[in-house]
């Protein structure tokens, strides 16, 4: 696969899928309170994204994903499958949406703390939230991959925290995950330069403790293998003639 470059028409395509993605985490963000199961958060996404928007859940029956959104609640690390879980004050959630509208795809995520959460698991949302914002700032023609993930791993190793290696952003379109990978650390200076018309996904996924994660028997869940709490921030961008735009916001 190579990196494929959005033309005007395209690029209005993904802007309209991003805005749809948005107003998902928008519609569920006063429904993620104590006392709700993810499996009612997924269902609630489903009936919102099919009926309301006359789009699709692109991860439902991904690859055998068998839910339409991500729910990963604290020390998962992403592609929490919803289900029983009852969310509780204290908690941390990742909801991760991606739609598809007219062909093209969205894909964005964000963090909620459920009631009162410690000061260090807020501190992670936030600095989480910052190494996206601090990357997404770096993108326009130009730049390289590279200095993307270099940014991010400054931010979160500045900080304390640890950078996940096993799982990146990537290129969106048609496809829900193309070319390139946009990893979450690196070295300034190197890899692919960015050109207009490249689409793409930044998803940082930052843990508390060590960055080393392992896979659930369901083939689907990612942990911390130190059971230290996760978090993950995550936007769809368009590289534009002379900078970016965020399509997922
Ligand atoms: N939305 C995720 C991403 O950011 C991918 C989820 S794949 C699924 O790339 F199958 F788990 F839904
Ligand atoms: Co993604
Ligand atoms: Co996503």
């Amino acid at each position: 696969m190579s990196v494929t470059i959005k033309t005007a028409a395209e690029l209005a395509k993904m802007r309209v899928a991003g805005q749809l993605t948005r107003q998902v985490l928008d519609m569920i963000t006063p429904h993620v309170a104590p006392g709700i199961t993810t499996g009612e958060l997924d269902q609630i996404c489903h009936r919102y994204i099919v009926d309301d928007l006359g789009a699709i859940p692109a991860p439902l029956n991904y690859r055998g994903f068998p839910k339409s959104i991500c729910t990963s609640v604290n020390h998962v690390v992403c592609h929490g499958i919803p289900g029983k879980r009852i969310l509780k004050s204290g908690d941390i959630i990742n909801i991760d949406i991606t739609v598809i509208k007219d062909g093209y795809h969205g894909d964005a995520s964000r963090m909620f703390a459920i009631g009162d959460v410690s000061i260090r698991a807020q501190r992670l949302i936030n600095i989480t939230r910052e190494c996206l914002e601090t990357a997404i700032r770096l993108v326009r023609p130009g730049t390289r991959l590279g200095d993307i993930g270099a940014a991010i791993q400054q931010h979160a190793e500045g900080n304390g925290f640890s950078v996940v290696r096993e799982y990146c952003g990537h290129g969106i379109g048609r496809v829900f995950h193309e070319d390139p990978q946009v990893l979450h650390y690196g070295t300034f200076g190197s890899g692919l330069e960015l050109s207009p018309g490249m689409t793409f996904t930044v998803e940082p996924m930052i843990n508390a403790g060590k960055k080393e994660t392992r896979l659930l028997p369901d083939d689907w869940t990612v942990v911390t293998r130190d059971h230290s709490l996760s978090a993950q921030w995550e936007h769809t961008i368009g590289v534009t003639e002379d900078g970016h735009e965020i399509l997922t916001n």
